[in-house]
């Protein structure tokens, strides 16, 4: 990345990590080992790719984005939760996450659960009291895209057709559905909410859908490509995974190269419609190149 990006990047990310580790800081009595629990997964290193999407459209319209950092982080806390469920054992069973023993090894599943129900209601209870705070539709709007992104038309309903699609083939349109909704919902979700949130037009929000809904879809193709072709120690977690458990994906479906194939055309898309909107989309177009030739 360009060193100008790079910057804003890494402030950007600082920034989020900053605000997930405090927020879970002397919180808690009896309770203090849930805050331990969701504290460990938050602060294990995830790229901060969606919370970094909000943060990049919303400076699109204004600079000063330390007034929504609170939404990215509440992103970024839906997201994470997604991923403490999705390594359970009754899920896909994985000891790995973001190069650290996943949080049931080190919690156990019950407390494990509870952590990533704890971290889906503090990003909603963050949206509320943001809403609450600035009473205007927009914003509340953009939460509620958030909130519905990572519901059963969202993110669980995709999760649920990815644990359904097990051993067996599954037709193309439900296998677009559920890369679309299992990763694709909150990844368009944490682009068209800052838009909406900053006052977009309906022409910008629009392009910036059809941009989240390829990002999304490429995103999650990119995650198969990783789980064949690449490092368990860069990626922090393990590899062949979707084989060993049997899972049905864009692999299966069409093999590595056209994997690949897709991901190119699909980032070219991307890079196309965000060329059509009027307005600075440098930064998001960094991200999404990065996002291309990421090795994790
Ligand atoms: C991994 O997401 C799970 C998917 C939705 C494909 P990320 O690749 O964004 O994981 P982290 O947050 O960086 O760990
Ligand atoms: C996970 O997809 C998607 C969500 C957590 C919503 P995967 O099961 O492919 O993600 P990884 O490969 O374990 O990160
Ligand atoms: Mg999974
Ligand atoms: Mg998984
Ligand atoms: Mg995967």
């Amino acid at each position: 990345m360009e060193n100008e990006t790079k910057g804003i990047i890494d402030e950007l990310k600082q920034k989020i990590d900053v605000y997930l580790h405090d927020y879970m800081e002397e919180k808690g009595s009896y309770n203090k080992k849930i805050y331990e629990s969701m504290q460990y997964s938050l602060d294990a290193g995830g790229k901060r790719i969606r919370p970094m999407l909000f943060l990049l459209t919303y400076m699109m319209y204004n600079e000063n984005y330390e007034n929504v950092i609170d939404i990215a982080a509440a992103i970024e806390m839906i997201h994470t939760y997604s991923l403490i469920h999705d390594d359970l054992p009754a899920m896909d069973n994985d000891d790995l996450r973001r190069g650290k023993p996943t949080n049931h090894k080190v919690f156990g599943d019950a407390i494990a659960v509870l952590a990533g129900d704890g971290l889906l209601n503090e990003g909603m209870n963050i949206m509320f009291n943001h809403c609450l705070k600035n009473n205007d539709k927009n914003k509340i709007k953009a939460c509620s895209i958030i909130s519905e992104s990572s519901g059963v038309e969202g993110m669980v309903g995709g999760q649920t057709v990815d644990i359904l699609s097990e051993n067996i083939k599954i037709p193309i349109d439900q296998l677009y559905y559920m890369h679309s909704k299992k990763t694709g919902a909150l990844i368009k979700a944490s682009i068209i909410s800052a838009a909406v949130y900053a006052g977009a037009s309906e022409d910008e929000i629009e392009k910036l859908n059809y941009y989240g809904k390829k990002l999304g879809l490429a995103f999650q193709v990119k995650d198969d490509i990783l789980d064949v072709t690449g490092d368990a120690k860069k990626l922090g977690k393990k590899v062949k995974k979707d084989k060993n458990n049997n899972k049905t994906n864009f692999i299966t479906t069409y093999g590595l190269n056209k994997c690949i194939e897709m991901c190119n055309s699909i980032t070219s898309e991307c890079i196309d419609v965000l060329g059509r909107i009027n307005r600075n989309t440098k930064n998001l177009e960094k991200l999404t190149l990065f996002l291309l030739d990421r090795e994790k």
